[in-house]
């Protein structure tokens, strides 16, 4: 992690205007989660999708480098009686125990090289929620580099050894604007 990517995360945090939404793979997803354990949202930037999953009942980890981030979804949870746990973790640096969550939740993060260990960090029976932007495009929203942006299938490579529950990826054969045009979204379990 360099300086300066943090500087310019806490700088966007901070001025952001709201908390942001909850990840579409999530909202679309809510029946999938289990009905109590452990769930992490990874890099959760201000959690919208925390917030989201302590609302289901769940113990809610929220991890984030950016501590500008963290306070600012401390004082919304406060604000809406809702517990989450924060953590100014660099999660590439010091990612996930084994076995240690039910939910692990990314959206918006792409870090390749993690997937094993977001795979070993699913308890049996755990589900992991991702979404991401696609290289393929239709509105052609989220990060220039081709490199943060997945390529075709590319969750479904990264998670090959989970049971899939949920895939969808909305690149140019959709011809609608949509929450989820440019994105593909995953849902998948590991066996028990
Ligand atoms: C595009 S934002 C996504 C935030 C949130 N997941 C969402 O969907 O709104 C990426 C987040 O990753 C965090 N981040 C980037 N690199 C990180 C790292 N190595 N460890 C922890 N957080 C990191 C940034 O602070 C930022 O909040």
């Amino acid at each position: 992690m360099s300086i300066s990517q943090l500087e310019k995360w806490n700088q966007r945090h901070r001025e952001a205007e709201h908390e942001g939404q909850p990840a579409q793979v999530l909202l679309r997803n809510l029946q999938l989660l289990p009905n109590a354990g452990r769930a992490l949202d990874l890099a959760c930037g201000r959690g919208a999708s925390a917030l989201l999953l302590a609302q289901q009942g769940l113990e809610t980890h929220a991890w984030d480098f950016s501590p500008v981030a963290l306070t600012r979804l401390e004082q919304l949870a406060a604000r809406r009686g809702l517990q989450v746990h924060t953590q100014c973790r660099d999660v590439v640096a010091q990612p996930p125990e084994a076995e240690s969550f039910d939910v692990i939740l990314v959206s918006f993060f792409l870090e390749r090289k993690l997937a094993p260990q977001l795979i070993a960090a699913l308890r049996p029976g755990g589900r992991i929620y991702y979404q991401t932007f696609t290289r393929e495009v239709y509105l052609g929203r989220g990060p220039s580099t081709p490199e943060w942006r997945l390529e075709k299938n590319e969750l479904l490579h990264l998670f090959r050894e989970l049971d899939v529950h949920y895939y969808r990826e909305d690149g140019s054969a959709t011809r609608v604007k949509t929450d989820i045009s440019d994105l593909a979204l995953l849902v998948a379990a590991k066996g028990v």
